[in-house]
């Protein structure tokens, strides 16, 4: 069962927790995003002077907090795959105050659920003052950063009210992800793609996902529970979403988590490790999954407690959970879902308000 989603809806219905039903409603917002970006001709538009403007600049920066920084990530290996545009990404807090060197032409994507949050708005007042272009990716149309920016594409997720972002994660990155697909087409890149036809995947894919909660949540219960601390780790792509995954997990259930590069655990981080530490890898690229796999044994032999969360085609014998295969590109957007859900009922086990964690704003608006 999926939830319909109506934009106006800011009833919880028959859900505990917004948070549940946002969980709930991504398959809806994916189809809706790809229907919102379709023209009659059933191919996808993004506003012309958009993609005149980032074909024609050298470098895209993108500018975000929180939730939107890790889509942010996901975004880059969208726009640098597709466009083959260079592209970094920054937190909001810090650009502002330590600018990076710029290009000579310079593109801002400023990623916001809400777009009202005062650290990403200064930088834009300052990319603004220095007259580069900038578009903001957000949900709520006319927003602060909507309004001041000269470039909006809105997220079409509906309203989210819990505080921990989920389906504003993934309609970013399908935003992005389309975004990507029309500048690259544009430059007689990325032809073989259909994204359209991919997110469509996408939708049912994630729908599997949601059907099968209660896996999940035994998987929580068993390992999670009540744990002191948990990593979360990933290379490449599933990196991005180990720090989304463990960004969402620590902000509902308090767990100290971090999301780790998989190779740079024996740096350092691995020191933490004790018997029955979770580690829960995520697992959707084959051309790395071989050395992911070696930095779960690596823990495994040291106590640790590994749930890995993997694509099919790719799972091996005990593996916890198995995602449908998506397009490699888009993988975040179904190996994020099982984060979700995990953080979800790790937060409703240790008895945790899931949809107002304490210390924590749906929007901050001071720097
Ligand atoms: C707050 C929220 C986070 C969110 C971040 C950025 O800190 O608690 O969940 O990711 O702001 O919010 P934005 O609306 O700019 O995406």
């Amino acid at each position: 069962y999926t939830a319909e989603i109506n934009l106006n809806d800011l009833d919880k219905g028959t859900y505990p927790y917004y948070m549940a039903k946002e969980m709930d409603e991504q398959p809806a917002v994916i189809r809706k995003i790809i229907q919102s970006y379709q023209n009659e001709a059933g191919n996808l538009e993004i506003d012309q002077a958009i993609v005149a403007k980032l074909t024609a600049s050298d470098r895209i920066y993108i500018v975000a907090c929180g939730t939107s920084y890790n889509a942010g990530w996901v975004g880059k290996q969208l726009l640098e795959t597709l466009t083959h545009i260079p592209t970094e990404v920054h937190l909001a807090s810090e650009f502002g105050h330590n600018m990076p060197l710029l290009t000579k032409k310079p593109f801002f994507i400023f990623l916001s659920q809400s777009g009202e949050t005062a650290d990403s708005r200064q930088v834009l007042v300052k990319v603004n003052d220095m007259n580069y272009p900038a578009l903001t990716l957000t949900n709520v149309a006319g927003s602060t950063l909507s309004r001041e920016a000269e470039f909006t594409l809105l997220l079409h997720a509906g309203p989210e009210i819990a505080v921990a972002s989920t389906k504003a994660y993934t309609a970013q990155i399908a935003v992005l992800a389309i975004l990507a697909e029309v500048v690259g087409k544009t430059v007689g890149l990325s032809e073989e793609n259909n994204i359209i036809h991919d997110l469509g995947i996408v939708a049912s894919s994630m729908e599997s996902i949601l059907s099968e909660k209660e896996q999940i949540e035994k998987l929580a219960t068993d390992y999670l529970s009540t744990t002191r601390n948990a990593f979360y780790i990933g290379r490449g792509i599933d990196y991005y979403v180990a720090m989304e995954a463990s960004l969402k997990l620590k902000e509902v259930s308090y767990v100290q988590t971090e999301g780790f590069a998989a190779g740079e655990l024996k740096h350092g981080t691995i020191a933490l490790i004790e018997e029955g530490t979770p580690v829960i890898a995520v697992i959707t690229d084959e051309r790395i999954a071989g050395h992911t796999r070696g930095n779960v044994q690596e823990v495994h032999a040291r106590g640790a407690h590994t749930i890995v969360i993997v694509m099919e085609g790719l799972e091996q014998a005990g593996d916890q959970f198995i995602l449908p295969k998506v397009n490699p590109l888009l993988s975040p957007l179904v190996s994020v879902v099982p984060t979700q859900l995990l953080a979800y009922y790790t937060s409703l086990h240790r008895g945790n308000d899931v949809d107002k964690p304490r210390n924590l704003a749906k929007s901050v608006t001071v720097e």
